[in-house]
């Protein structure tokens, strides 16, 4: 049959494939709490407003409230009849209270409806990300708090560079982590206005109350342009873009977890918990889930791109393919809460292989440059000149097999005349750290004020 919400035009229903390329309700049922929310809203302002009488909205709100049970008791039916949410939550609402509800959609359309729910549903999405960053922060902090003075290699281009701490390395990801949450936030302080009352694109004739229904929801205030609300998915871009930029963070961070877990690195043994066999190799433990994270990154990111070439090319105000904006934005959602929650529990139950890494930063002459700056220092050489005689030293101890702290002193000074015993101070991986006390410079006293600071700026 035609169908019975728009059928007075129509005299044949739609092809079956029509029905199934039309319906959204498989995913969109996820906003049905969202959906509830703007009804409620909605209707108890055209109550208020006299747009419908003050009778019949309480009985539409009485009405909304029993479907609304009857999804948290059975879900959402898949009626593909029905297309999506709102359709399947106002057939529902006709069948819990009879004709009346036909008169909730009044000074409404699914267009200003669906930009409404999708903002809601979004806005708790970052609220929930936000969340779970802290988390992940706070577990940064923890480790970074026990390894502030744990020397580990730093790299460049992957080759041994200059010692660091590890409480240093991880504060870094704290840092990552607190500029993707000022996103995410920054994010939901845009997209926090109602485009409810914009109605299809033009905005209704009916006295609705914008600034009502925008602060019964949560709203800063209604959206200042009926053609940019119904059209606008801004929000859901912000949205993915702060979480494919996060997603990369993380992505980062595992990908140097397989690293270091690997035997050649050995910086990292991977709890248990976060570690797979192999089926055939008896010996494997396997960093999956930092794998996994690592993959998830380009779903994400993929995620973004979906819902920017969906967007594109549309001339304004709505186009039936926006509803293609809401899977890349729940799958994002979905997967990124999988990565924060797989890295929070794999920074908290880490080993960190501290006499492993420490005996690789000493190996690498990653002191060079610390004794490049004592013959600037004291010495008086110029930098360009000391890092030559620097490199010489670094090949006579490679020839010899040894760390440059290990050089006999009558090696160095036939190197050069200047260097004294006072240069051995400065050739340990431990001087060395603790020499870089420069603001936000790795010396161990530093990773202690950072992370104070740090946790200053999340309490
Ligand atoms: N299911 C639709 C979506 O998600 C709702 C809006 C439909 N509006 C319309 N004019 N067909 O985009």
């Amino acid at each position: 049959g035609s169908n019975a919400m728009w059928g007075g035009r129509f005299a044949e229903g739609p092809a079956a494939v029509m029905r199934e390329i039309n319906a959204s309700i498989p995913f969109d049922k996820r906003l049905w709490k969202q959906d509830v929310a703007g009804s409620r809203a909605h209707v108890a302002m055209l109550g208020k407003q006299g747009i419908v009488e003050a009778a019949d909205a309480e009985r539409i709100a009485a009405g909304l409230e029993q479907v609304a049970a009857g999804y948290a008791a059975d879900g959402v039916p898949e009626d593909l009849t029905l297309e999506d949410i709102h359709m399947v939550t106002e057939a529902r609402l006709a069948e819990a209270i009879g004709p009346v509800a036909g008169r909730l959609h009044t000074a409404r359309s699914r267009n200003d409806q669906v930009a409404t729910d999708f903002r809601l549903w979004v806005r708790d999405a970052i609220d929930e990300v936000t969340g779970a960053l802290r988390g992940f922060q706070t577990a940064l902090l923890a480790r970074a708090e026990e390894h502030a003075a744990s020397v580990m290699p730093g790299f460049t281009h992957l080759q041994s560079a200059q010692p660091v701490t590890l409480g240093h390395h991880l504060m870094a990801y704290w840092e990552m982590a607190s500029r993707d949450v000022g996103r995410f936030t920054d994010a939901r302080a845009r997209m926090n206005r109602s485009p409810l009352g914009s109605a299809a694109l033009a905005g209704t004739g009916f006295p609705v109350d914008r600034e009502a229904t925008a602060s019964a929801l949560g709203f800063d205030g209604p959206t200042r342009n009926s053609l940019d609300a119904v059209s606008d998915r801004d929000f859901a871009i912000e949205y993915l873009t702060s979480a494919a930029q996060c997603a990369l963070h993380l992505s980062r961070l595992a990908e140097e977890f397989v690293l270091w877990a690997s035997q050649p690195f050995g910086f990292v043994s991977l709890s248990d918990q976060w570690s797979t066999g192999s089926s055939i190799m008896p010996q494997k433990r396997n960093p999956d889930a930092a794998e996994l994270v690592r993959g998830h990154a380009g779903r994400i990111t993929g995620c973004l791109v979906s819902l920017m070439v969906t967007m594109k090319g549309l001339p304004l105000a709505y186009s039936k393919d926006m509803q293609d904006d809401k899977p890349p934005v729940f799958e994002a959602h979905d997967l990124l809460g999988l990565c924060i929650a797989a890295m929070t529990g794999m920074v908290e139950s880490a080993t960190f292989r501290t006499e492993r890494m420490r005996q690789v930063a000493e190996a690498g002459f990653s002191t060079a440059t610390d004794l490049a700056d004592w013959l600037v220092r004291e010495a008086g050489v110029p930098f360009r000149e000391a890092h030559h005689i620097t490199g010489r030293a670094v090949a006579r101890a490679e020839a010899l097999g040894i760390g440059l702290d290990a050089l006999p002193l009558g090696d160095l000074t036939a190197i050069d005349g200047r260097i004294t015993a006072g240069v051995y101070d400065v050739l340990s991986v431990d001087a060395s750290v603790a020499s870089r006390m420069s603001f936000g410079g790795t010396a161990p006293a530093n990773v202690r004020a950072a992370i104070a600071a740090a946790r200053e700026s999340m309490a």
